[in-house]
């Protein structure tokens, strides 16, 4: 992780400095759901587990919840990264929005990113959604938890789209 962030030219002060959390990347996983593309989106089995039986609940409420990303490598995170840069963004800029490679819930297998119909994948108008509604009244029964809210402590921008899955003991300090 310390050779990714100097290669992308992230100081490690940067990340210290908004108390970001160094993730394990995830062993075990299984494919949560495949996207129309054909896309396999994996979780850690648990989350997968969870992922499945939220869906559900969601698709007999009538509500459309489809992930547009699960999983993600360290090694992924940094070529996201590296993109943005290669696009000309700045590291604040990139950091205000995307974990530096080695800080992303999405290593431990337990973050999604989701959309629903009629909206732009990952922007903040998912907000608007009856998909976000339900998430936000139900997914927490699921072990489904809302990042990144407004104003969160980490200083990503809000991220109405990105849940991740806390086991229940975790959930009752949350
Ligand atoms: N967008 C979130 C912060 C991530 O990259 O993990
Ligand atoms: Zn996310």
């Amino acid at each position: 992780v310390r050779a990714a962030l100097a290669s992308l030219g992230i100081a490690l002060d940067t990340v210290t400095a908004r108390s970001l959390v160094l993730y394990p990347e995830a062993t075990v996983l299984v494919v949560a759901e495949t996207g129309e593309d054909g896309r396999q989106h994996r979780l850690v089995p648990p989350a997968a587990r969870a992922w499945g039986s939220l869906k559900e609940a969601a698709q007999a409420d009538g509500v459309e919840i489809r992930i547009v990303s699960a999983f993600r490598s360290v090694e992924r995170q940094a070529e996201i990264v590296r993109g943005k840069l290669a696009r000309g963004q700045s590291i604040d800029q990139i950091l205000s929005v995307s974990a530096p490679p080695g800080y992303s819930e999405h290593h431990t297998g337990r973050a999604v990113d989701v959309t629903t119909e009629g909206v732009r994948p990952l922007e903040v108008e998912f907000e608007g959604t009856a998909a976000f509604e339900w998430l936000s009244g139900n997914a927490k029964r699921f072990g489904f938890l809302l990042s990144y809210p407004r104003h969160n402590r980490y200083g990503y921008m809000y991220e109405p789209w990105h849940w991740c899955f806390k086991e229940l003991g975790e959930l009752q300090h949350a």
